[in-house]
């Protein structure tokens, strides 16, 4: 498959980014052949100002680090600019709701990107704006990291569909959206997860419903070991997210044996890659063995969120 040369089965229709599920697959490979084609633009020192003169809001209301500064400077070098808003700050904040704040940065800027906790309130800005949101995280999903992932994946493998990708860990945001991503491309996922801390059933069925159109599947389950026989993708994630700060001690007992080490690893297949969103614990969900072993690719993975995200942005705010 040729990314870069991907040629649309029809036009991109989206006006904002807050899960996958609303994507098509020709959506999702679109993004993924614009983010290619900018970072190859990027490379060669060849500008691209596609949204010059524009402005993106970046509202926080959890710590980052990736996400806000490969939006920051993305915006900047499409040739717009990024205000970051923190949650604190704003009046959000303080209780302005929801809906005037969307109505409000829809007479000033021209995209809004948030990360925050509840799904349905990324949701409500989307409904009450006129100008497109994009989804940096939230307790359900994290579609740009996977937008990136995919991307990653498809660098080092050259292909996407019929990978068996798995995903070991907690059934949260990152689960949630590896099945989405992963199953409307093709992939075969398995998500290896404690019986307490399975993805939520109403997206395991989306996922299973995506892969049955390319005859694949998503399975999850306990089997830990299992999950990870001729995997060509590993991932995983930590083990308490943002929020969860105060379940820290009980999850790591709770996910005993789930941790991704050099002997769980080796049951993948000898060339499979290793990823992580990031932050990551060393010594917790991953071992250093692994992460900063010779087949992790965490670092293209980070930088590609800058790429992905330049290219959601470009064909959601372009107008
Ligand atoms: N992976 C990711 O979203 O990183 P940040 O929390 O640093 O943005
Ligand atoms: N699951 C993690 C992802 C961080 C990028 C969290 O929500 O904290």
């Amino acid at each position: 498959m040729d990314l870069l040369h991907y040629i649309p089965k029809k036009p991109f229709a989206q006006k904002h980014l807050l899960t996958l599920q609303d994507y098509s697959s020709d959506e999702i490979l679109q993004v993924l052949s614009c983010a290619l084609k900018l970072k190859k633009e990027l490379k060669e020192g060849i500008p691209h100002p596609i949204l010059a003169g524009k402005s993106l809001a970046m509202i926080f209301t959890k710590s980052s680090t990736r996400t806000r500064v490969s939006f920051e400077v993305g915006i900047h070098q499409l040739g717009g600019q990024g205000l970051f808003l923190s949650g604190n700050d704003i009046q959000l904040g303080r209780g302005e709701p929801l809906p005037d704040t969307a109505r409000v940065l829809s007479r000033f800027v021209d995209g809004i990107m948030i990360r925050t906790f509840k799904q349905s309130d990324v949701e409500a800005l989307a409904q009450y704006g006129s100008i497109p949101v994009i989804n940096g995280l939230t307790d359900e999903f994290h579609p740009c990291q996977v937008l990136a992932d995919l991307m990653t994946i498809y660098e080092h493998k050259g292909i996407l569909e019929g990978l068996k990708m798995t995903f070991v860990g907690d059934g949260f945001n990152m689960a949630h959206s590896l099945m989405i991503g992963g199953s409307k491309v093709g992939m075969d996922v398995v998500v290896a997860c404690p019986k307490d801390y399975m993805p939520q059933e109403r997206v395991v069925r989306w996922a299973q419903e995506n892969a049955a159109a390319f005859g694949r599947t998503v399975t999850v389950t306990q089997d830990v070991k299992a999950a990870m026989e001729d995997a060509d993708v590993v991932l995983t994630d930590v083990f308490a997210s943002m929020g969860q700060e105060e379940e820290s001690a009980k999850r790591l007992r709770d996910f005993e044996g789930y941790q991704v080490n050099e002997e769980l690893f080796s049951l993948a297949k000898p060339d499979a890659i290793f990823l992580h969103c990031l932050p990551a614990h060393r010594g917790e969900e991953v071992t250093s063995g692994v992460i900063d072993g010779p087949r992790s690719v965490i670092f293209d993975e980070a930088e590609n969120r800058l790429h992905a995200q330049k290219a959601v942005m470009a064909l959601l705010m372009k107008g």
